[in-house]
């Protein structure tokens, strides 16, 4: 990975933070993203005292559009070239919530946010040669046919739907990416990290939190939950595979919900009405 560059939402916990050690272990020129200054600094300390590279630490905060756009002029102005975006960044939320922007806080930050960002970075990307999307969705995708017509779930919100569906968003997103993708160089898939022991449910509520806190310690480490991202983002084994979802570092057939091209197209055309693209 020498000179390549890498850029990993979420990077100052759990999954995106193991993520970004592996990629800097093998010798990338890696970035964090992070809301949280501190958090991020800290995470770029941990990073260099595991592997002894320097990580760069990005400010950014994808829980609204402006968030979203003034992170991409961020990363124009740092990284002159990228070559890997891995959108890891994520959230459970059980109760509903609101973006700024009036979107269901789960979509909003699952997939609108990555949605904008690998849209406004895509130039970058592309013009970079042989670069990478990677998405980390989870299998509970395949719980989350979406609705179209209540998109941000003002009807019966269910936390654990909302999360099922934001990541059946992550799915299709990819498809649609790889294909508007094909013929420029550059590549795009999922993946399921496995269940994984991170902050992800600490702040759920009901059922879910509780039943996610009893198992906790049960669960896979962050280093082998990244292992998958990690393998998209750098192994020669994938360097032309794209649309594909992956589990323990091999594709797996997704749900036939996930593979009519009619909801990817239309997922990507609201997607792109909502964040202003169009
Ligand atoms: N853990 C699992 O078992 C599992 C299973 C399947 C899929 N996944 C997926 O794996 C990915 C990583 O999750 P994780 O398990 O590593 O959870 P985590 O430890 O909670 O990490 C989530 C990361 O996302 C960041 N984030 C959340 N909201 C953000 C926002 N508005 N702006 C910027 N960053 C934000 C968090 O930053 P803060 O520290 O500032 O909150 C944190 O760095 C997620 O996409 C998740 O859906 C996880």
């Amino acid at each position: 990975m020498d000179g390549r560059v890498c850029l990993v939402t979420g990077g100052n916990a759990g999954i995106g933070e193991a993520t970004a050690a592996g990629l800097a272990r093998q010798g990338a020129d890696v970035s964090i993203v992070s809301r949280d200054a501190a958090r991020g600094e800290a995470a770029a300390a941990r990073i260099k005292a595991a592997t002894g590279r320097r990580v760069q630490v990005i400010p950014g905060d994808l829980g609204s559009l402006a968030g979203v756009r003034a992170l991409a002029e961020r990363v124009h102005d740092a990284l002159p070239r990228l070559h890997v975006l891995v959108n890891n960044a994520g959230l459970l939320a059980t109760e509903r919530r609101e973006t700024p922007d009036g979107f269901e806080l789960t979509f909003g930050v699952n997939h609108l946010a990555p949605f904008l960002l690998t849209n406004l970075l895509l130039d970058r990307l592309v013009e970079s040669g042989t670069a990478r999307v990677v998405n980390v969705s989870s299998a509970l995708y395949a719980r989350g046919a979406l609705d179209f017509e209540d998109l941000q779930m003002e009807k019966g919100f269910d936390g654990f739907k909302a999360y099922a569906r934001s990541k059946m968003c992550n799915v299709l997103f990819t498809r649609e990416l790889a294909r508007r993708l094909e013929g420029r160089g550059a590549t795009a898939n999922s993946l399921h990290p496995g269940v994984v022991r991170t902050g992800l449910a600490d702040d759920a509520k009901g059922l879910v939190g509780r039943g996610m806190r009893l198992v906790k310690p049960l669960l896979t480490s962050p280093a082998k939950g990244a292992r998958t991202s990690i393998h998209l983002a750098a192994s020669h084994d994938v360097a032309t595979v794209s649309g594909a979802y992956f589990v323990n570092c091999k594709p797996r057939k997704v749900t036939r919900y996930a593979r009519k091209p009619e909801h990817a197209r239309l997922l990507w055309t609201v997607s792109e009405r909502l964040t202003g693209l169009i």
